[in-house]
């Protein structure tokens, strides 16, 4: 289909869609998009074309996509107002801290605000605390990278170091999360020497808990500014209760909603994206270092104490470990124990006893890391063989890996969320 749009009109493009940009001048949040020019829109996606000079399009729209013409701009007065107020404040560096629900426009805003930083030559990077939403990295992880020129979308920013979580919300992880967020905004400062960084947050905001969480993080993190963006009052409790410089705007009246379930297919995207080209690799597990799951942090039980466990759970586990205060039994496929017979190793030996059960970890989502902790990609846990002592994992890695962060969420082979399943069970 081809469009003719005048100078002062916005194309708003829903994705699936590809655009041929033929003749004219427009701008994308920002960011200078001269004729001619390819613009896709990702599944789910809204991407507004500010027209500057009367421009062409040619416009291919997928599945559920659209295209519609709308007068004037659809960044919001007060976006522009307080892009200005951050980009001539004196302090320097400047860490801009950015809070709003989802679908409240953060991204838009941070695309927006980083290309009028780069407009005045600043040095710019971003940390992407969204874990659900993540734009910079593979979905679950915080991560951040350096913007050297304008963006369209967050998303084309090349993540320089990640942060793996495992997880898509911070809820009953909150300190994970926050050591994550802290951790990465520290290297940014260091390694990007940025003189401007944006921090994108998550949207979670609404419940009591999310107020405690987010005035935490925002006292933690420590901005010199936190940017609300709200379509009511809903981040009212928190910006009420923050102790630094707070600037609130507006949720643009075009932001398009999209549901749990269209949140789900932009994860699995961004799954697919971050293991193209993956191939299933074995690694020993005594070679590599096994985080977030108890595997590995213990050595196998004395002779003694063995037998005292077998007796006692009346099988011999697939696959036992025992630390200063707890012991992991992994039970074959197979096996069943009633959980009177836990209670008694707990309290003969005095140790909490953790249960995994062979299997129940294929299809976590992992991420792999080299000796010096750096992320070197994630992977799929295709499963764990306690006789060969080999892990198996879906990853399209090629560094040397030495160790293997295991997450909750799990994935099909098709990259479908099937869920969040923490794999240790205690009794
Ligand atoms: N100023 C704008 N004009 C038109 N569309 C916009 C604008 N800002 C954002 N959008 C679109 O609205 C949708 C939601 O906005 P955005 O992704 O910025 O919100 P978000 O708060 O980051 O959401 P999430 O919680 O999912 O990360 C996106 O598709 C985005 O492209
Ligand atoms: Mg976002």
């Amino acid at each position: 289909m081809n469009k003719t749009v005048d100078a002062g009109k916005t194309l708003l493009i829903d994705g699936p869609a590809s655009i041929n940009f033929t003749s004219g001048y427009a701008e994308i949040l920002g960011a200078p998009v001269k004729a001619p020019a390819r613009i896709v829109v990702r599944d789910a996606k809204r991407v507004p074309i500010e027209v500057k000079k009367k421009a062409e399009f040619n416009v291919m729209l997928g599945e559920g996509a659209g295209a519609e013409e709308v007068e004037g701009s659809t960044i919001p007065q007060s976006w522009k107002s307080a892009a200005e107020k951050l980009l001539t404040t004196e302090e320097k560096p400047l860490t801009v801290m950015v809070i709003g629900k989802v679908d409240s426009g953060k991204s838009g805003f941070c695309t927006f605000l980083a290309n009028m930083a780069l407009r005045r030559k600043m040095k710019v990077a971003i940390v992407d605390g969204d874990l659900g939403q993540s734009d910079v990295g593979p979905p679950c992880s915080i991560g951040f990278g350096r913007i050297t020129k304008p963006i369209k979308d967050l998303f084309d920013v090349s993540a320089e170091n990640i942060y793996f979580t495992g997880v898509t919300t911070p809820s009953g992880v909150m300190d994970k999360i926050i050591d994550g967020l802290m951790r990465m905004k520290n290297e940014a400062r260091e390694q990007t020497n940025a003189d401007f960084l944006i921090v994108n947050t998550d949207g979670w905001v609404e419940d009591e808990e999310a107020v405690a969480y987010k005035l935490r993080l925002i006292e933690q993190i420590n901005p010199n500014i936190v940017v609300g963006i709200q379509q009511q009052d809903e981040l009212v409790p928190i910006l009420n209760n923050v102790k630094i410089e707070k600037i609130s705007i507006d949720t643009p009246a075009v932001v398009k909603q999209r549901d749990r379930e269209k949140r789900k297919i932009l994860r699995e995207l961004g799954y697919k994206k971050y293991l193209k080209d993956a191939k299933v690799l074995a690694f020993p597990l005594n070679w590599i270092r096994i985080q977030g799951v108890p595997l590995g942090a213990g050595a196998p039980p004395r002779k003694q104490q063995m037998a005292k466990i077998q007796e006692l759970l009346g099988l011999t586990p697939l696959h036992c470990e025992e630390t200063a205060n707890a012991i992991l039994l992994v039970l074959g496929a197979m096996q069943w124990i009633h959980r009177d017979r836990i209670k008694a190793i707990e309290e003969n030996l005095g140790k909490k006893v953790q249960v995994m059960r062979e299997g129940d970890e294929e299809g976590l989502l992992v991420s792999l890391h080299d000796a010096d902790e750096h992320f070197l990609g994630i992977g799929i846990l295709h499963g764990i063989d306690y006789r060969r002592k080999t892990m198996k994992v879906f990853t399209p890695v090629k560094g040397k890996v030495a160790a293997v962060n295991v997450g909750q969420i799990k994935l099909d082979k098709s990259c479908k969320e099937l869920g969040i399943n923490p794999i240790t069970t205690t009794i």
